[in-house]
Order: structure tokens, then C-alpha cells, then sequence
């Protein structure tokens, strides 16, 4: 459902300011030049009081040409944080953002998308972070200011608070400012600021003033400065801004009241831990092959090498098959420890993925350890679960695995869901992990798997309480957010705020009992409730600091609780949840924000941001090629231009005709799109660029197609299938052929018996009927991977993973390196090449073979024409023909295709014809996986 805005939001979202390297973006003269379009003020201000950071982003920007121009405001925000408000003041008059439900919202803005009018949005990019997007028409000689507000709390994680602020205005500003103040009231204990922006010739232009309890770093680079770092030059900084700092912990917490709200920080610092059992439940099936089983075995061998003498630990790994290392716990022992590296080691990839016994199978094993007494009685049993996939043997109904893993698990053990990369349902498994207690978190196929494999472990390794529960022995205390947790881990912190409806109280009391290794523990806080005593206001922050703390922990709380509840109950969660969305101006899942802006002096037309969800495939939510650095340090902004799918997106069969292509476009988007859809096709779309705003197109062809705006029934979605062109050696017309595919299958496109040389595509689960990564294998041990995101290569035992376009290896036998948007793999005399695509929002990865030598055996679903074919005709009228090919003869009809195959997409006449007959062997270019 979420596509249905956000599809048609891509159709009429307009590429303005050129990003840092767009080489085969076309210069229609409508764009910002940097020279017109002059951002002279940008401001980066947080306030952090307390962990709760309250970060504005301005940012000023004139209009220098004769002419009005389209301005463009980017910005990245972490993904935890809500966005609480935006404006743009632009002549005169400032435009607020408005959050209302998201129906709502999209009502309204179908309205105005029915009017031709554009939107903003946000979206996901990489692992932390979300952009978000907007932009408007400047008159000439005239300025605008943005201004975006989003608010977070910092999570306490390995000890130190993180705060992340990303800068890439894109052009040398006059006046650049990142202001981060912190203000905690139970003192700053360390402080250090880190990222791109900090390096080199940047770094001493940070300034950090620090006092007892105040921090204030000062980012503020002249115009000079922004140019002399590396790569910048007129494109000005691009970079983050890393503040990462713990506060004093002579308390065990801290207890503070404003106005009728209060929050109760608890991380107390105890030297006991207490002993853990913890089994690692992994996954083992034939997904898992290649570089996550490698960095599977090297995170879990180092933490083997980190597991405290204390603790007790199994070992499962599975596919449709479950292997216990040990039918019982050990301790981690020396000598258990080098034997369960062993295990490690073997453990390799292939099968299936049965969670449900797995799961099962581990869950009796803590709880066989807990009834034996094998296992100290105050311990902490943890179940980590690491797994890529579905589940697809023994019980598949994930409804049903939820129900048997609650039984087994029956709240005595806590479940960690690993979800490794995007093809896990990522939703399944936080429900999960939720039920019992525990979290879900992502890993992200990079380089640094391992490592976050072993981050995440060391938040779970140091248990020091169990079973703790806040308490307030008050009447007139409600609307309290969770209160009892399973565990305190050494360095995170746990965090509970309520209101507090007695007003004639003096002093707030709080009381936690918990567990320790040899205890039952109480801590006691305390907090004056009179204003005047408590919380200085001055002290950077809005008075209200506490109360909106509350909301977003409230909100969270309710996101995470309506994955539990029934559907009755469902409901009123939402509703709460919804409630307290509107009622502090924040854009959550269930909220959208609504701009109104002023377009071209003619009618408003509103915008709308939504936060996008975390189970959404990366392709899917970024909609730009976004070429993300590893370092996290530097994003590239590609854009292409956007035009419909053809034919083969679409997997029509009835391409002859425009108006179906049109009305299944509209269709699939769920509303009536305005001009920009039609007029693109069937034009080449690699052509030009998509506007918004009403304004006339610059290429007089598009005029020739009057408007669509018919309310179109929403269509049901075509049988997915992918379209080959096979030219011809004679004939002016290549054939063409639909291959029947479903999400997540692979294709077998080239294969060179002689060599060993395969090229395979897989279907994108989302991206329908293109290709989501290329793999090309060298031989059984050299293997490329190239998604949207990155390039991977798997040599023997090493992996080494690139981010587009950063791609570069030679050794003698092979060559790896990318030129603009085409990535090129040379291996003796063969050369592969793999286009990126940019469409809608959509990657579309291809693949060629450049130079081959072909043998007689050279097969997959290209490798079997050797580039092109004979046929012949045998009747045909314009739109149907018999054909005669490999000594079939066939009924083709008239047809067209995207020509993948060239960078610019030509589309081309082809003669559909069907697969059976003009194949070797259809059905064995189709496996299951990658
Ligand atoms: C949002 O920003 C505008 C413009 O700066 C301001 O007038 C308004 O009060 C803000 N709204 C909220 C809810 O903070
Ligand atoms: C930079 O912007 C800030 C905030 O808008 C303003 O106070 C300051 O005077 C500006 N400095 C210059 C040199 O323009
Ligand atoms: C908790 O973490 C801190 C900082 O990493 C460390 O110094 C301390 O020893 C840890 N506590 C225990 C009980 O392991
Ligand atoms: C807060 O608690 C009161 C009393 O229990 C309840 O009526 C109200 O709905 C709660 N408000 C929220 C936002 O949860």
C-alpha cells in the first residue's frame, strides 16, 4: 500500500540540482546552475538535554538568475528520529508543514497529484539514516529558507550516547554552521566528536567547549575551508558529524520532573555480571553461501574468543536440517571453546531454512540446562537467531512458528532476531523476537558484516540484572511507558517516563528491584517536582523537553505493541498511537506531513513526508541510485531520469497499445496520474527529464498526447515475467521472448561449459521483471556480485566489497572497474559487462557479454544465441507472423522491448515469440537463489 503513494510520487518528482557526478544527466537549461541558485546560509542546530536531541536544519538559499527557479532542499535525518516540523518561507510567506493521518493526507494529495502538482518525501538511505526531500519555485531575484525539525532520543549503546548529524549541502556556503549543545544534569563524563567532517584539514575546525555539565561543538568552516578538503572543491563538504559522549554515573540514574511529565534514566554502573547461557541458533541454508557464511564463521570466532569463562553457550547451525554441536550447554572453557571453533568452521552453506525446529531445537536446550541446574540459577538465557531468509521447510506458517517458539520459549528465555540482509521478513522476525522478550536488528550485507554481527553481541554480553522492574509508590502516576525489563546489559540504559497527575506532591520517588548475580537489589531516585527547583529551562532546551520525551517513547512503545495485540486490540493501539502523532507534530508510520506550497504564482498544491518503514527493501525505498560510501562518510546522488517501465517492466503482452500501458500504470499506482506519465510513453525515456509544477514540457512531441485524467480502475498485477531481445543475423526485426519469472528467482544467462564462465540475474522481489543483482562466476571460487548498492568480490576465502562507483581490482587473470554506469569484469579473453538502470524508483541491473569466445556449448538464456540468431518469416500481416526458428515453426506477434542491453534504452520492434520452441531447454535457466 505504501507504494501506492510513493509510486506516483516518483513519476512527478523533478531531478533539480545536479548531484556531484551525474555525467549522463542531460542539461535541458531548466536546471539550478550553481552560480543562480545560491544556498548562502545553512544551519545545522541540535540541542540535545538529557538524551533528547531536538535538531534544526535551516537552510537559505537565493535565486540569483533573471528568471524563477526550481530550488531543492535534501537532507539526511537518523531513522529513529521523528521529524516534528518543517516549513519554507519564500516571498514573504511562510508555509508550515501540517502532520494528519496518513489517509488523510493522501487524500489531500491525490488531489493535488490530479492537478499535476508535486510532492516531497522521505526516504530510506543505507542503514541509519532517511533523506528527506522537498522542493519549490523560486521567482527571480528572490530567496527562500527551509527549516526542518526532527527529534530523537539517544540510546545509550557500548556506553556512549551517539549523536549524528549528516551535512551535504552540495555547493560552497558562506555562512555553514553545525551547532551541537548538550546539556546533561548528571555531568559529561567523555565527549569526543568524530566522521568526515572532523578529519584532516577539517579538524581543527571543530571547536568543543566543555564544562561539568555542558557541551557545545562548533562546526563552522569558511568558504575556504569548504573547498580545501579532499574532493570538495565548489561542491563544497559533504560529510557527517559524529558526537558520541557518556555522562558521570556516580547515581544509579537519574529522576527528573517538568510539568507534569517525568523521565527516569537507569544504567547503574555493578561489577558482578551475571553468568549467561546463550545459544546461537544459525542459519545455514543454501542463501547463506558466499560471503555471509564467511562472515558469519569470522564473527562468531571472535566472539568465542570473547565469551567470559563464566558463561555457558551451544551451538546449532540449520537448513531443512538442524545440527546440535552439543546436546547440552558447556562452559566456555578453554578446551570447549577451540572444539565449538571447529564446529564453526565446518558449518557451510546449502538447503533449506527450517526456523521453526531450529528455534525449537534451542530453546530446549536452554531450558533442559535450566531444569538439570547445569546452569547457575540466576542466569541469563539468551537465544540469538541469525538467519537471511524465509522460512521454507518443516513449519512454514509463520504464525504457527510464532505460536510454538512462545511455547517453548514460555518468557524464560530472551530471543535476538539477526535479520541478514533484505530478503528475511523482517517483520516476522521482529515480532518474534518482541514476544519473547528480546529485539530484532539488521544486518547489512557489507563489508562489515562480521562486525555488526559482533556489535550486536557485545550489547547482549555483559547481563548485570535480570528481571528489572521501575516502580512509583505514588498515587496520581499513569500513562507510564514500559517499566520491566528482562535484562540490563553493562552500557545500554534503560529509560521510563510518565506523567504525573498529583500536583501537591513534593518529591517524585522512584524504586527499582532487580535481580543480580547474587541479590535481589532496590535503587531509589529521586527528583523534586516544583519547576523552580528542577529542570533549568535555560539550559538550551524548550521547557517542554520532557513531555515530548514521553510522546516519542509512548509512540514507539505503541508501533512495537501493535505487532503483539490482537486485531480488536490492534485498533486502539493505533488509534493512541495516532492520537499522540497529531497531537505533537510528529511524522511516524501512521502520520503524514502535509506542506502546502506555493508553485509558479498558480494554485498550492500540498506535499506530503512519510516515514518509511524498516522491512521495505533498500531498492525499493531508495529511490535514487544512491552510492553509498562504506564509511558511511560520503553519498553520491545519482539521478536518472525517470520515465515509465516499458514493456518489459511491465511484463504486458499487450504492448501494442499505449493506453493499456498507461492505464496499468496508473493503476498500479492507485490514482490518476497527470501528463508526465503519458507523455513519456512509448518514447524513449532515456530522453529527458521529468518536471514538475505546470509547466510546459520542452520537447514538442510530448504535446501531441493530450493528458490522462481519467480515474483509472486499479488493475491487478501482470504474471511477472522478464523480456529478451535476440537480435538476428539477417533479419531487420530481433525476436523477442517473455521469460516467466516470480520474485527472488534467478536466471541462468550465460554459461560457458569450456571456461567454467556463468552469469546469473536475480529477479528483484520488489522491482518486478528486472533484475535486482548480477552475479558473475569466474569459477567455482572467483564470484561478483553487483547489486544497486555495491559490488562484491568473492576470491577463494576473501571478500571484498565495493560501493558503486568506487570499483577498481586487477590481478593478472581478472579485471573489475566501473566507467559511469557500467560496470565491466575481464577474465582472459571474455569481457561481462552490467548496466545500472535508474527507473521510477526502480534499479534495474543488466547484463552482456562484451567479447567471448563462444564453443558449441555456450548456453544460458543469452549465451545460447551467441548474440544473435537465424530466422525465418513465413506469413505475416503487421501484427502476427509465423516464424521459423531452430526448426520450430512459432506464432510470433508484433511487438516491442526495452533494449536493456544499451545505456540508453532504446525501445525496439521486435517479434514476440514464445519461449518453448526457441529455447534449448526453457525450464532449466530458472533456480531458486542467487
Ligand atoms: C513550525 O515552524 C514554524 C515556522 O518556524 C513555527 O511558526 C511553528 O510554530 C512551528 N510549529 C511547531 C509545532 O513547532
Ligand atoms: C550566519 O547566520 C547566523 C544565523 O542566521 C547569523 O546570526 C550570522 O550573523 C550569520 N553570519 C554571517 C557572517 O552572515
Ligand atoms: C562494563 O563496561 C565497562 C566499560 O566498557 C567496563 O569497564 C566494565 O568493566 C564492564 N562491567 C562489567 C561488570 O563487565
Ligand atoms: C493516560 O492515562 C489516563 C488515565 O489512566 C487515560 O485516560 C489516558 O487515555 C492516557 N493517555 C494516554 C495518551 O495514554
Amino acid at each position: 500500500m505504501l507504494c501506492a503513494t510513493l509510486c506516483v510520487l516518483l513519476l512527478i518528482w523533478a531531478p533539480v540540482a545536479p548531484g556531484p557526478s551525474t555525467p549522463w544527466k542531460r542539461d535541458t537549461g531548466q536546471q539550478s546552475s550553481s552560480s543562480d541558485v545560491d544556498i548562502y546560509s545553512f544551519h545545522i542546530d541540535s540541542r540535545v538535554s538529557s538524551r533528547y536531541a531536538h535538531t534544526v536544519i535551516t537552510s537559505r538559499v537565493a535565486n540569483r538568475a533573471d528568471q524563477s527557479r526550481e530550488v531543492l532542499f535534501e537532507v539526511e535525518l537518523p531513522k529513529n528520529a521523528f521529524i516534528s516540523n518543517f516549513s519554507m518561507t519564500v516571498g514573504g510567506k511562510t508555509y508550515v508543514g501540517e502532520v494528519k493521518e496518513k489517509e488523510v493526507a493522501r487524500q489531500q494529495y491525490d488531489k493535488a497529484v490530479s492537478r499535476g502538482e508535486t510532492a516531497g518525501l522521505v526516504s530510506t538511505v543505507g542503514r541509519t539514516m532517511e533523506e528527506f526531500k522537498t522542493s519549490v519555485t523560486v521567482a527571480a531575484h528572490s530567496k527562500v529558507t527551509f527549516e526542518l525539525t526532527y527529534e530523537e532520543l539517544l540510546k545509550r549503546r557500548h556506553g556512549q550516547y551517539e549523536l549524528l548529524v549528516k551535512a551535504r549541502p552540495k555547493q560552497v556556503v558562506s555562512n555553514f554552521t553545525i551547532s551541537v549543545r548538550i546539556y546533561e544534569p548528571q555531568g559529561i563524563s567523555s565527549l569526543e566528536a568524530q566522521g568526515a567532517l572532523t578529519t584532516n584539514e577539517l579538524s581543527s575546525v571543530v571547536q568543543t567547549t566543555l564544562t561539568e555539565k555542558t557541551a557545545h561543538v562548533l562546526f563552522s568552516p569558511s568558504e575556504e575551508q569548504q573547498r580545501l578538503c579532499k574532493d570538495c572543491g565548489d561542491r563544497g563538504l559533504s560529510g557527517d558529524l559524529i558526537i558520541k559522549y557518556d555522562v558521570s554515573r556516580e547515581l544509579p540514574g537519574e529522576l527528573q520532573v517538568v510539568n507534569g511529565y517525568f523521565v527516569h534514566y537507569f544504567a547503574p554502573t555493578i561489577d558482578l555480571r551475571i553468568p549467561k547461557s546463550v545459544v546461537f541458533v544459525i542459519d545455514r541454508s543454501g542463501s547463506m553461501s558466499g560471503s555471509k557464511i564467511i562472515q558469519t564463521h569470522e564473527a562468531l570466532l571472535q566472539i568465542l574468543g570473547d565469551i567470559n569463562e563464566q558463561d555457558h553457550f551451544g551451538l546449532i547451525s540449520f537448513d531443512s536440517s538442524v545440527s546440535l554441536w552439543k546436546e547440552t550447554l558447556v562452559k566456555a572453557s578453554p578446551g570447549n571453546l577451540e572444539e565449538a571453533r571447529a564446529f564453526v568452521k565446518s558449518i557451510t552453506a546449502r538447503g533449506a531454512t527450517d526456523i521453526n525446529e531450529a528455534v525449537m531445537q534451542g530453546a530446549q536446550l536452554l531450558s533442559r540446562a535450566r531444569e538439570d541446574k547445569s546452569i547457575p540459577e540466576f542466569s541469563a538465557s539468551i537465544l540469538i537467531l541469525l538467519t537471511d531468509g524465509d522460512p521454507t521447510s518443516g513449519v512454514t506458517n509463520l504464525d504457527q512458528i510464532q505460536a510454538n517458539v512462545r511455547q517453548a520459549i514460555q518468557k524464560k528465555h530472551t530471543l535476538y532476531c539477526l535479520g541478514f540482509g533484505f530478503d528475511v521478513n523482517y517483520k516476522f522476525l521482529e515480532k518474534m523476537a518482541l514476544e519473547n522478550g528480546g529485539v530484532a536488528r539488521r544486518i547489512y550485507t557489507h563489508s562489515d558484516a562480521a562486525l555488526q554481527l559482533k556489535g550486536f553481541y557485545e550489547e547482549v554480553a555483559t547481563p548485570l540484572l535480570l528481571e528489572v522492574e521501575v516502580l512509583f509508590l505514588h498515587q496520581g502516576v499513569a500513562n507510564l511507558t514500559r517499566s520491566s525489563f528482562s535484562q540490563y546489559y553493562n552500557g545500554s540504559e534503560i529509560v521510563v517516563a510518565g506523567r504525573l497527575l498529583d500536583n501537591s506532591l513534593d518529591t517524585l520517588v522512584s524504586e527499582v528491584q532487580a535481580q543480580s548475580s547474587n541479590a535481589k537489589e532496590m535503587f531509589r531516585l529521586e527528583a523534586p517536582v516544583a519547576p523552580e527547583t528542577g529542570f533549568q529551562d535555560e539550559q538550551y532546551i524548550f521547557g517542554q523537553y520532557i513531555e515530548r520525551l514521553w510522546a516519542y517513547l509512548t509512540v514507539q512503545q505503541l508501533l512495537e505493541r501493535e505487532l503483539l495485540v490482537s486485531d480488536q486490540e490492534k485498533a486502539q493501539v493505533r488509534g493512541r498511537a495516532l492520537e499522540l502523532s497529531i497531537q505533537y507534530n510528529f511524522v511516524t508510520p501512521l502520520t503524514s506531513m502535509v506542506v502546502t506550497k506555493p508553485e509558479d504564482g498558480q494554485s498550492s498544491g500540498p506535499q506530503v513526508a512519510e516515514k518509511p518503514k524498516e522491512e521495505q527493501d533498500l531498492e525499493e525505498t531508495n529511490r535514487d541510485m544512491s552510492f553509498t560510501k562504506s564509511s558511511g562518510h560520503r553519498r553520491f546522488h545519482h539521478r536518472m531520469p525517470q520515465g515509465p517501465q516499458g514493456p518489459l517492466g511491465s511484463g504486458s503482452a499487450d504492448t501494442g497499445s499505449k493506453r493499456a500501458v498507461r492505464k496499468k500504470l496508473a493503476g498500479r499506482g492507485g490514482h490518476s496520474n497527470t501528463g508526465y506519465v503519458r507523455a513519456n510513453f512509448p518514447l524513449p525515456d532515456s530522453e529527458y527529464h521529468l518536471y514538475s509544477g505546470p509547466r510546459p514540457f520542452p520537447d514538442p512531441r510530448i504535446l501531441d498526447h493530450p493528458p490522462v485524467l481519467a480515474t483509472v480502475v486499479p488493475s491487478p498485477e501482470p504474471p511477472l515475467s522478464v523480456r529478451f531481445l535476440v537480435p538476428s543475423k539477417v533479419q531487420v526485426l530481433p525476436l523477442c521472448f517473455d521469460m516467466p519469472v516470480s520474485p527472488g528467482q534467478t536466471l541462468l544467462l550465460f554459461q560457458e561449459p569450456t571456461t567454467g564462465l556463468a552469469i546469473f540475474a536475480e529477479v528483484g522481489a520488489q522491482s518486478r521483471g528486472s533484475f535486482s543483482r548480477i552475479k558473475i562466476q569466474i569459477s567455482p571460487s572467483v564470484v561478483i556480485r553487483a547489486s544497486a548498492l555495491e559490488v562484491t568480490l568473492l576470491h577463494t576465502a576473501t571478500v571484498q566489497t565495493w560501493p558503486w562507483p568506487d570499483v577498481s581490482y586487477t590481478s593478472d587473470s581478472l579485471s573489475v572497474s566501473v566507467a559511469g554506469r557500467v560496470l565491466t569484469v575481464t577474465t582472459g579473453d571474455s569481457s561481462v559487462e552490467v548496466l545500472v538502470h535508474q527507473l521510477q524508483s526502480r534499479t534495474h541491473l543488466w547484463a552482456r557479454v562484451k567479447d567471448h569466445a563462444y564453443s558449441s556449448g555456450t548456453g544460458g538464456l543469452i549465451g545460447q544465441f551467441q548474440d544473435n540468431i537465424s530466422y525465418e518469416v513465413k506469413d505475416s500481416s503487421s501484427r502476427s507472423a509465423r516464424i521459423e526458428v531452430r526448426g520450430n515453426v512459432l506464432d510470433a506477434t508484433s511487438a516491442r522491448s526495452v533494449d536493456y542491453s544499451t545505456l540508453s534504452r532504446q525501445k525496439v520492434d521486435c517479434w514476440l515469440v514464445p519461449p518453448t520452441g526457441l529455447l534449448r531447454d526453457p525450464a532449466a535457466y530458472v533456480s531458486a537463489s542467487l
